[in-house]
């Protein structure tokens, strides 16, 4: 992804390794400053993971095996830092994917550093065809709202529902993108407008409240991401995404999740059973460090919700674009 900083645009990753040192830019306090950190030991990537300096899905799967690899060079004990690492997050699948691929890799002899940086070339490879895939669905003139941050700082690079953007942008084609803010942590206004802004497109950040109102103007598409897909196409993606669903399809607006392979948990039947992540109250009652609400309020704060299978037009993979119906017969057998 290009980044601009100190006024020179930059090619950058969202995570990679570099002589055996994980580095990731800290998403926690983008876009006002850019700031890689260095990690040498599994714990911290597990720290990272938790506190949000890399987010999103597929990232948080590529950090995971990065740890996996840091874990096995320190000849530390791989079921222990399996369970660790596991334990950051609970709801995004490529998360627990990642760790149990690399057990793997490295139960059958492989190099730890290669199979990880396979697996981070793999995702950024998928996501490239996310794009490709998800590009053609977009024509010229097209306005498309997003929700959170599914781009490349939520993927490493390119992105899941920002990679048909980028590509139909790249192509062309002259698109505009509502950005909903994303509350309570602003990934959306953060992040995706961050990465919007630094590749020319044009958008507009808005109010969560008002998805509704611009679904009804005239948005021809929704793409979000996902951070766990159901057998049966339901699934789990930022909290917000399902009323953008209900409201679609009641406004006939075709409605997209995208995600690659990784994403997908084939072991899970339907959305009930996916783990929603509760976050820390003060996230909703405080913002930029001062408190808003009353004190004595409780808040809730779920991070995730689910979107039921009926609400999607489709499903953008790097194998093409799924029905819901159609995942149990397509992904049979496919290499995840
Ligand atoms: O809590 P976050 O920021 O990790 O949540 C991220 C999302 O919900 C994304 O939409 C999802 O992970 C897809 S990322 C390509």
């Amino acid at each position: 992804m290009k980044i601009r900083i100190d006024g020179k645009v930059s090619d950058i990753r969202a995570v990679w390794c570099e002589e055996g040192v994980v580095r990731m830019l800290d998403q926690r306090i983008l876009p006002h400053r850019v700031e890689v950190l260095g990690f040498r030991d599994h714990h911290r990537v597990a720290e990272a993971i938790k506190d949000m300096t890399v987010r999103g899905a597929p990232a948080i799967g590529v950090a995971a095996a990065y740890g996996m690899m840091l874990a096995a060079n320190n000849d530390e004990d791989l079921q222990k830092a399996a369970k660790e690492l596991k334990g950051t997050r609970p709801t995004a699948h490529d998360l627990f994917f990642a760790v149990d691929h690399m057990l793997s890799r490295i139960r059958e002899g492989d190099d730890p550093t290669e199979a990880a940086e396979e697996y981070a070339e793999t995702i950024v490879e998928r996501c490239r065809l996310i794009g490709e895939h998800g590009e053609r669905l977009i024509k010229d003139g097209d306005k498309i709202m997003t929700h959170c941050n599914a781009g490349a700082l939520a993927t490493v690079d390119w992105g899941t529902a920002l990679a048909p953007i980028r590509a139909a942008w790249r192509n062309g084609k002259e698109i505009f993108v509502y950005v909903s803010e994303t509350r309570p942590r602003l990934q959306g206004m953060k992040l995706t407008a961050f990465e919007l802004l630094n590749e020319g497109i044009p958008h507009a950040i808005i109010p969560d409240g008002a998805s509704g109102h611009f679904l009804r103007e005239g948005v021809d598409m929704v793409i979000v991401g996902a951070d766990r897909i159901a057998a049966n196409g339901d699934f789990a993606n930022k909290i917000g995404t399902f009323e953008k669903a209900v409201l679609a399809k009641e406004l006939d607006v075709p409605f997209y999740t995208a995600a690659p392979l990784s994403t997908f948990d084939l072991g899970i039947k339907r959305g009930e059973d996916i783990p929603i992540e509760y976050r820390g109250e003060e996230e909703v009652t405080v913002v930029d460090g001062v408190r808003i609400a009353p004190q004595g309020c409780k808040a809730l704060n779920p991070g995730f919700d689910v979107t039921p299978a009926k609400y999607l037009s489709g499903i953008i993979t790097e194998s093409g674009i799924l029905k819901p119906e159609d995942i149990a017969k397509r992904l049979r057998g496919a290499k995840l």
